[in-house]
């Protein structure tokens, strides 16, 4: 158990980013409804309470539009991904609500089926075991930059059907999104984070023109872009406008969530020698099902997504016992939510065969993630493959000295150096 802080915590620091779980434990106990200035000067109200996050995430008083923020005035709110405004992408899932959220996630839910990512499997396996072929003979690899950080946007990109040799422009689009907040860190020129995003954006547009013309009489559809295209609810379809803010959002809700699942779950394993070797046992077993229950456990015990994005009070309420006012932001934190004794036994305990593991790491309601069978395959392809094939690697660092990128939304590790045996 992390000791308590004795008086309020300081959030947003570089210590917070490294273990943020004792802050999180006095806010829930102390401070339960929290309002707090983030690092962008926007006053937001921090929920970390189990119920009191699980209410938020379904409560349709809490609108996604960032049009609802007090601040917005003149489309100045400093809340939302960067570049978003200006690329035009403003419409995506994550921005809007029903009925407007019901139609279009049921046009992506068409294409973005549950058997489409089904019959990836062997795709993703292919792109693990060719990163892991990179530095198996080496001995030695930094975890994130060479698997964790690749293997996310190749998959993501494969599934939308973004040609091969443009790929690697999304390796670097994504690079400078991921580095934008890092804390002291390496960071990406001021406004690279925007200019990433009107990149991406320009491409998918003209990759799903393309696409569109293509299709014409052909009814072959076997990338998610073209699935997209096709799709269609009582004769509507997406517009190609609404297509690019899909497309664009898949890549950018799909991609450093996953880099952080791969990254903070191969971590913990390799702290916890006793929970590592049942997960091992069970590679060996080749037990499908016990490892997707232990990713799910990884997930809860330390998520890659901290803190749920953003939502906006529509009318005055009242959570937690807290008075919130209309406009005010509200940022559910999942995280702490995820590690409340109230709802999970011994919740700073790693256990991977933990049942009754309802966590809230890819939200609840109907924004509940979209992508969230494809992270599963991807996490566990991922680290089951790493230790099948490297049976004993080791940690080549000391866990004092990772450090962590501490954005508002993502905690992940920026580096995870590791050695093995090489083969
Ligand atoms: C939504 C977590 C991977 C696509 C969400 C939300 C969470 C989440 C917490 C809800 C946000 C909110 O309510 O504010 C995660 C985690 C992942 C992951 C932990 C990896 C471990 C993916 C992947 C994709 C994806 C791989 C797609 C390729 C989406 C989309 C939404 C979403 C499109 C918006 C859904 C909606 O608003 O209806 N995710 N995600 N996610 N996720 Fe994921």
């Amino acid at each position: 158990m992390s000791d308590l802080p004795a008086s309020a915590p300081t959030l947003f620091t570089w210590e917070f980013a490294s273990d943020p779980y004792p802050a999180y434990a006095w806010l829930r106990e102390h401070a339960p409804v929290h309002r707090t200035t983030l690092p962008s000067g926007v006053e937001a109200w921090l929920v970390t309470r189990y119920a009191d996050a699980r209410q938020a995430l379904a409560d349709t008083r809490l609108s996604k539009n960032p049009l609802h923020h007090s601040d917005d005035a003149q489309g100045r709110s400093k809340v939302g991904i960067p570049g978003e405004r200006s690329a035009n992408l403003m419409t995506h899932l994550l921005n809007i609500d029903p009925p407007d959220h019901t139609r279009l996630r049921r046009l992506v839910s068409k294409a973005f089926t549950p058997r489409r990512v089904a019959e990836f499997a062997p795709r993703v396996q292919q792109l693990t075991d060719r990163l892991i072929d990179d530095f198996a003979a080496r001995g030695t690899a930094d975890l994130i930059h060479e698997f964790a950080f690749p293997l996310p946007i190749y998959a993501i990109c494969d599934l939308l059907g973004v040609p091969a040799e443009d790929q690697d422009d999304f390796r670097d689009w994504a690079g400078m999104m991921i580095r934008h907040d890092l804390p002291g860190g390496k960071r990406t020129p001021r406004g690279g984070v925007a200019r990433a995003v009107k990149r991406m954006r320009g491409y998918l547009a003209e990759l799903i023109h393309r696409k569109r013309e293509e299709l014409g009489a052909s009814e072959q559809d076997d990338d998610l872009i073209s699935g997209l295209i096709r799709a269609s609810d009582h004769g509507e379809h997406l517009t190609e406008n609404e297509a690019a803010a899909m497309a664009f959002i898949l890549l950018f809700a799909g991609f450093e969530t996953t880099v952080n699942l791969i990254g903070n779950g191969a971590y913990a394993l390799l702290r916890e020698p006793a929970q590592r070797a049942r997960f091992q046992d069970a590679v060996a077993r080749d037990d499908q099902e016990w490892l997707s229950g232990a990713v799910e456990e990884l997930l809860r015990f330390d998520g890659p997504v901290e803190i749920a994005t953003w939502r906006f009070a529509t009318e005055p309420i009242t959570l937690g016992g807290q008075r919130i006012a209309a406009g005010d932001p509200v940022l559910v934190v999942l995280a702490a939510a995820d590690r409340d004794p109230e709802r999970f036994r011994r919740p700073d305990v790693l256990d991977l065969s933990r049942a009754d593991n309802q966590h809230l790491g890819y939200g609840h309601g109907i924004h509940y993630c979209l992508g969230a069978p494809l992270a599963r395959l991807e996490g566990r392809t991922a680290l089951a493959t790493l230790l099948r094939r490297l049976p004993d690697l080791r940690l080549a660092a000391d866990p004092d000295d990772l450090r962590w990128r501490g954005g508002l939304i993502m905690r992940g590790l920026r580096t995870l150096p590791v050695e093995f045996t090489a083969r």
